[in-house]
């Protein structure tokens, strides 16, 4: 089963909105394999966007991840890639349709709340950057069978 890695970005803990964001994904249906709080060292939000390293937002976007802490969250179920980018919306909160996180939350560019995977080698990729192997845990959902059929 697909797995990718969420972060609820330092503006979604400071705006307590951990419980709200944490819910929508679980309504959705995904599983919760893996969640920790984690005040990102430069290092960390550096290489977690180190795709951006060239861009002219790149200095503001790691004092962002660095500025507090970040709920990461590793979750799965079918498709989890591309079922988490769409429930996120498009990355400019005020351009984000309503119905999606960041359309009916967040009004900015930069402090759209929450960051998922955009590929599944990425979310690989920043599985391991953000948890070790035994912080993931596999279990099997009591539900599974009328969420997943
Ligand atoms: P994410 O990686 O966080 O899931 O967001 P995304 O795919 O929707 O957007 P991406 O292009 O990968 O940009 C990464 C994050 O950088 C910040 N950003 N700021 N000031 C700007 O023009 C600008 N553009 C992007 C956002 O926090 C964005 O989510
Ligand atoms: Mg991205």
């Amino acid at each position: 089963m697909e797995r990718t890695l969420v972060l609820l970005k330092p503006d979604a803990v400071q705006r307590r909105l951990i419980g709200t964001l944490v819910e929508r994904f679980e309504l959705k249906g995904l599983q919760i394999v893996g969640m920790k709080l984690v005040h990102a060292s430069k290092e960390l939000a550096e290489k977690h966007y180190d795709a951006h390293r060239a861009r002219p937002f790149f200095p503001s976007l790691i004092q962002f991840l660095t500025g507090g802490p970040t709920v990461a969250l590793a979750l799965q179920g079918p498709n989890a890639v591309a079922v988490v980018r769409n429930l996120m919306g498009l990355t400019d909160g005020a351009k984000s349709p309503p119905g999606t996180i960041r359309g009916d939350y967040s009004i900015s560019v930069q402090n759209n709340l929450v960051h998922g995977s955009d590929s599944v080698d990425n979310a690989n990729q920043e599985l391991a950057l953000w948890f070790k192997a035994d912080e993931l845990i596999s279990y099997q959902g009591c539900d599974h069978n009328w969420v997943i059929g």
